[in-house]
């Protein structure tokens, strides 16, 4: 037999660390604060929502966009928190998640040689997209403890070939926001550089501490050069749906829609009837996500505080960072295996999101968990 050709276009990828962290932890029996989904249910009446639709028949392909419904309600939902009056004929699409919507703006925008400007922690979906384009990542540093965006080294970094800018605050893993003067240095650049702007917002609601979340649909000049990315699955609890949307203008949203056409065509017609149902029927989930979040981090935290990690309370997302470097000197990856293994709690390595890891000690825990499994979590993380 002749021998097959093939050369791997991302070599570099192998299975998540979010499917091995959550393996491990089911082996050993470990409690799972690694993989970031709730182990609580979305909520009762839009699950009764969902299933109306699927047992009155709505069951074949919805229009490429979505349906209209819930087009006009994520519009709704954008005037009313952001303030920002968009089409839900030509400038929102709904999609099979939010890390979809991400591939189709970047594969869309992208060509050969285009630089775009990725962070370093980033999630792990940004930079497969651009390699399959043919861009060029350029990962700069976000330097902890704080984390915060080098707006001067971003500067730097831009290049006649850079097309694009990948933000996303609430970020994932640092659970650090973006300032109002962060999107203002973002819109004043992106400007002057003619760049795009891809903004993952999957954490909009999940914000403490009565800090406001900045999205980009707020500043019309930003808004009119970026694809703005959020994902139901975080927002009602039901990450398992995989269904998100893309805000973007018109042009953008052709280009956005040209992509998503041939990758996935559309998302599952009754969980976004029932989406729409449900977002009309009870905005005040939206309203009450931060408080709830809040809770839990706070439960966990307290707990921790207990413990030799050392942490500064996540500002957003459902995730806490923590610096273990007085409890042990593994690497993260060592640290955390060991930790699911011996301790009886999963959490994810951080070097896992950089390209270049700092010499640090970090492991990231989520805390979208019912507060006895986050106390019974931090008990045995406090023993140590
Ligand atoms: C920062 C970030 N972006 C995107 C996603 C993916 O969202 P979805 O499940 O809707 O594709 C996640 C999920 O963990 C995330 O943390």
């Amino acid at each position: 037999m002749k021998p097959l050709r093939l050369d791997s276009k991302l070599p570099q990828v192998g299975t998540t660390i979010f499917t091995v962290m959550s393996q491990m932890a089911a082996e050993h029996g470990a409690i799972n604060l690694s993989q970031g989904f709730p182990d609580y249910d979305g909520p009762a009446a839009l699950k009764e929502a969902v299933k109306r639709h699927l047992d009155g028949g709505f069951n074949q392909y919805p229009p490429m966009a979505g349906v209209l419904p819930l087009r006009e309600a994520v519009a709704a939902k954008v005037l009313d928190c952001y303030g920002a009056r968009v089409s839900p004929e030509t400038e929102v699409t709904i999609t099979p998640g939010a890390t979809e919507a991400i591939y189709c703006a970047i594969t869309a925008i992208v060509r050969p040689g285009d630089e775009v400007i990725l962070f370093d922690p980033a999630y792990d979906s940004y930079e497969p997209a651009v390699t399959l384009a043919q861009g060029k990542p350029v990962r700069l540093p976000l330097a902890p403890p704080a984390y915060r965006i080098d707006w001067q080294r971003v500067a730097d970094s831009l290049t006649p070939r850079t097309r694009m800018i990948v933000v996303n605050s609430p970020h994932n893993p640092t659970g650090t926001v973006m300032s109002a003067e962060d999107l203002a240095t973002l819109a004043e650049l992106a400007e002057r550089h003619d760049l795009i702007v891809v903004s993952d917002e999957v954490y909009e609601h999940l914000v403490f501490d009565g800090r406001r979340h900045e999205s980009v649909l707020r500043y019309p000049a930003l808004a009119a050069r970026s694809f703005a990315v959020s994902s139901f699955g975080k927002t009602y609890h039901v990450t398992g749906w995989k269904t998100g949307y893309c805000v973007a203008p018109a042009a953008l949203t052709t280009e956005l829609r040209r992509v998503h056409q041939f990758v996935t065509f559309v998302g599952i017609t009754p969980i976004q009837l029932g989406l729409a149902e449900f977002m009309r029927a009870h905005p005040e989930h939206l309203r009450e996500l931060p408080a709830f979040y809040q809770a839990k981090r706070d439960v966990f935290n307290a707990a921790m505080a207990a413990s030799r990690f050392r942490f500064v309370p996540s500002a957003g997302t459902y995730f806490q960072l923590a610096d273990y470097g007085a409890i042990s000197d593994l690497p993260d990856r060592e640290f955390a295996a060991w930790l699911t293994r011996e301790v009886g709690v999963a959490a994810i390595p951080v070097s896992v999101f950089y390209e270049t890891p700092p010499d640090a000690r970090y492991v990231r825990f989520c805390f979208c968990k019912n507060d006895d499994t986050l106390r019974a979590a931090a008990a045995k993380l406090a023993a140590l």
